[in-house]
């Protein structure tokens, strides 16, 4: 079967090596409303998409977060050392994909993962490559510092919102592989 999404989604794979070429304003743009055109629950639309083109504030988010990784997770932080000790392994836009907490119902996790597979897959389409980074959260998460209070300042998130997952984009400087699908995973009845 030749379908542009399945093509799509099949050649999306973890991108871990960047060029320096930034990505375009009209490209980030058309990967923000990808993210906004997710479904979400209720359709309450919980995210809150931040994106970072800013080197200084992508080195304060990435050092921030590994430093709480050093201290928590020492074979993480040597995994991230040898690969240029950059969380986002030097891509030069930086989506910060907040949650807005709701009372009564939890489903924001689910939603703003949703949002951000739209963002990678069309990273993909424009021919970017991406990754997700969930350690990013470990830069809010430091107990001894002032880390948190700064990020989200210089973030300008509103009250009410917490970040749970980064999205690293750029020009692939190498071709990666997909990884091999599972199909032991699947059962039809
Ligand atoms: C919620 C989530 C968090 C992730 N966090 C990181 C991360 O912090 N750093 C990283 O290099 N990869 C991260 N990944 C990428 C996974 O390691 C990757 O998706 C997985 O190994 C499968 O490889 P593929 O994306 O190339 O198919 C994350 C993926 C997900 C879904």
């Amino acid at each position: 079967m030749t379908n542009l999404v399945l093509e799509t989604i099949a050649r999306r794979y973890s991108c871990r090596t960047y060029t320096p070429q930034p990505v375009t304003r009209e490209q980030l743009e058309a990967l923000t409303l990808a993210g906004t055109q997710a479904p979400s629950s209720r359709g309450g639309a919980p995210w809150r998409i931040t994106v970072v083109t800013d080197p200084d504030l992508i080195a304060d988010l990435s050092a921030s977060a590994l430093r709480l990784i050093a201290r928590h997770e020492p074979a993480a932080a040597e995994r991230f050392a040898t690969r240029g000790t950059n969380l986002f392994y030097n891509a030069p836009a930086v989506f910060v994909m907040a949650a807005r907490h709701t009372w009564d119902y939890t489903s924001e996790d689910l939603d703003i993962g949703l949002a951000t597979q739209n963002i990678t897959l069309a990273a993909t389409s424009l021919g970017l490559g991406s990754v997700i980074c969930g350690f990013l959260t470990q830069a809010f998460r430091d107990p001894k510092s002032d880390d948190a209070d700064r990020l989200t300042a210089r973030l300008g998130l509103p009250r009410g919102y917490e970040v749970r997952v980064g999205i690293a984009v750029g020009h692939p400087a190498t071709d990666g592989t997909p990884h091999a699908p599972d199909p032991a995973a699947v059962t039809y009845l």
